[in-house]
């Protein structure tokens, strides 16, 4: 792993004050426009973009017409994301023909395959540059570069990875916020392309992820999330014996009205350290995001899971048995290679013995570079389509039956602001990461607050309720 050194920052920040200065002669502030796809990592890298770009002397705007600098971050995860990020790139290029001083860039997942590489670089001319993931710090290089007319830059992520810190940040809430703990991943589960997009795991020093969060906490930031492909191996690439139970620890006994979540954790990691750490400190959330993916053991090995669903349900009964209120949701893919009838039974069997909160389903998307992409008994589209809908009706079923179970509780909610769907709701998130609605009149301000809610009524995928006295 490469740390970005002071002296390779301070290069970075002269380019940032040499596009200010471009920046500031100009009549009108102009506008810097980011599209994100994927992750909630994504999130967190875009709002690392907004601030580099803050720190440039754009405003962030909300439309592309009213960009100088135009941002795609993309996600490689499966086909359906880049076709969506190609697309909506494909429609920039009437406004760079308009304005040919507009400068187009293309960051994340995506952009760190070969193959993508190539089509961008001949197919799509009025893209600027190409940023990896890992390589966010050199973007004001790029984009200085870009305004003094310099060659396309195509900077891609190397195997093993940068990590910078000290990155100017522009956040998209007060309320809550992503702390990044590590990047990239070691897995190497066979379907999966963030490892080779990504780069190898390395975890942020202990020191800088708890000065990130002390400054947050006095913020009056009150939810935090650690991300990490799985961060429960964070630490072993440093070497020390303190681990992401340790992390969690520490982080919970700091003073502050806050909650703490993180995510993801891979079930061959999730230790017995990590539960009682949770289950001690009421800081941490009643929840738990533990990605299943199969319910096949065949499977589980062809995905190179290295788990079983025995051991699976043991770490569940773990969790339950220590906080019998957590909430448990995972990630069920559909339709992996050679998966039969029988095999996916198994998967629905498991929801049902589980009877997770929430499962994000998705069907198998054939990756470059993946083995799971070469591998025999690809399954047609029609098959992967219907075992997916066969999915969606069993959790479905049980996520509401899992909520009703809510009704008549009083739970702890932090409000966020109006629903997006109806005006005359507030929108908040219980412990457990339930949506939670409630009537907005005369609760506005409470937003950003933690209220107790008395749930009256659940949905599938929300719970509706009322301020309790
Ligand atoms: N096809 C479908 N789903 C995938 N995921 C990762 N790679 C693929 C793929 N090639 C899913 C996994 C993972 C989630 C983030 O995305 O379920 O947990
Ligand atoms: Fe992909 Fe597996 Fe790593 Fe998750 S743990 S990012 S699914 S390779």
């Amino acid at each position: 792993m490469k740390k970005i050194t002071p002296a390779e920052l301070a290069q970075q920040y002269e380019h940032i004050a040499a596009v200010c200065r471009i920046n500031d002669a100009k009549l009108t502030r102009p506008g810097c426009f980011i599209r994100t796809f994927g992750c909630q990592q994504n999130e967190a890298d875009s709002e690392r973009y907004a601030g580099l770009a803050e720190s440039m002397g754009y405003e962030i705007v909300d439309a592309p017409e009213k960009a100088s600098l135009i941002l795609i971050n993309t996600c490689a995860v499966r086909e359906h994301a880049e076709m969506r990020a190609m697309s909506i790139t494909g429609q920039f290029k009437h406004l760079k023909a308009a304005n040919p001083d507009l400068i187009i860039g293309m960051c994340g997942c995506m952009v760190s395959q070969e193959h993508r590489l190539n089509q961008i670089k001949g197919g799509f001319p009025y893209i600027d540059f190409l940023l990896g993931a890992g390589m966010m710090h050199r973007l004001p290089e790029l984009v200085h570069s870009r305004m003094n007319k310099d060659k396309r830059s195509f900077l891609l992520d190397e195997p093993e990875g940068c990590l910078a810190e000290g990155l100017p940040v522009r956040r998209e809430s007060d309320i809550k916020a992503w702390v990044s703990i590590m990047y990239g991943c070691n897995n190497f589960c066979t379907y999966c392309v963030v490892p080779h997009v990504r780069g190898r795991e390395r975890s942020r020093a202990r020191a800088d992820i708890l000065a990130e969060v002390k400054e947050l906490i006095a913020d009056g930031c009150r939810e935090i999330t650690l991300l990490g492909q799985n961060v429960n191996s964070y630490g072993k690439d440093l070497g020390s014996e303190y681990d992401f139970a340790d992390l969690v620890s520490e982080i919970c006994e700091l003073d502050g009205d806050f909650i703490l979540r993180f995510m993801t954790s891979h079930p061959k990691d999730a230790s017995q350290k990590l539960i009682d750490a949770m289950a001690s400190h009421e800081k941490c959330a009643r929840q738990f995001h533990l990605p299943l993916q199969s319910g096949s053991a065949r499977v589980l090995t062809a995905m190179n899971r290295r788990y079983t669903p025995e051991s699976y349900l043991s770490t569940v009964e773990a969790l339950r048995a220590a906080m019998p209120d957590i909430a448990i949701s995972s990630d069920i893919i559909v339709g992996f290679p050679g998966e039969t009838d029988e095999e996916f039974a198994e998967t629905l069997a498991m929801l049902e013995r589980v009877r997770f909160d929430m499962v994000y389903s998705f069907i198998y998307s054939p990756r470059a570079l993946t083995p799971a992409a070469s591998m025999d008994g690809q399954i047609s589209a029609e098959v992967k389509s219907a075992r997916m809908n066969a999915l969606l009706n069993c959790q479905n079923a049980i996520s509401l039956e899992r909520n009703l179970a809510a009704v008549g509780s009083v739970q702890r909610v932090l409000l966020e602001g109006a629903s997006k769907s109806d005006e005359s709701m507030l929108t908040g998130r219980a412990d457990s990461n339930k949506l939670v609605h409630i009537p907005r009149a005369g609760a506005d301000a409470l937003v950003g607050r933690f209220v107790d809610v008395r749930i009256t009524r659940a949905e599938t995928f929300a719970l509706f309720g009322e301020l309790a006295d």
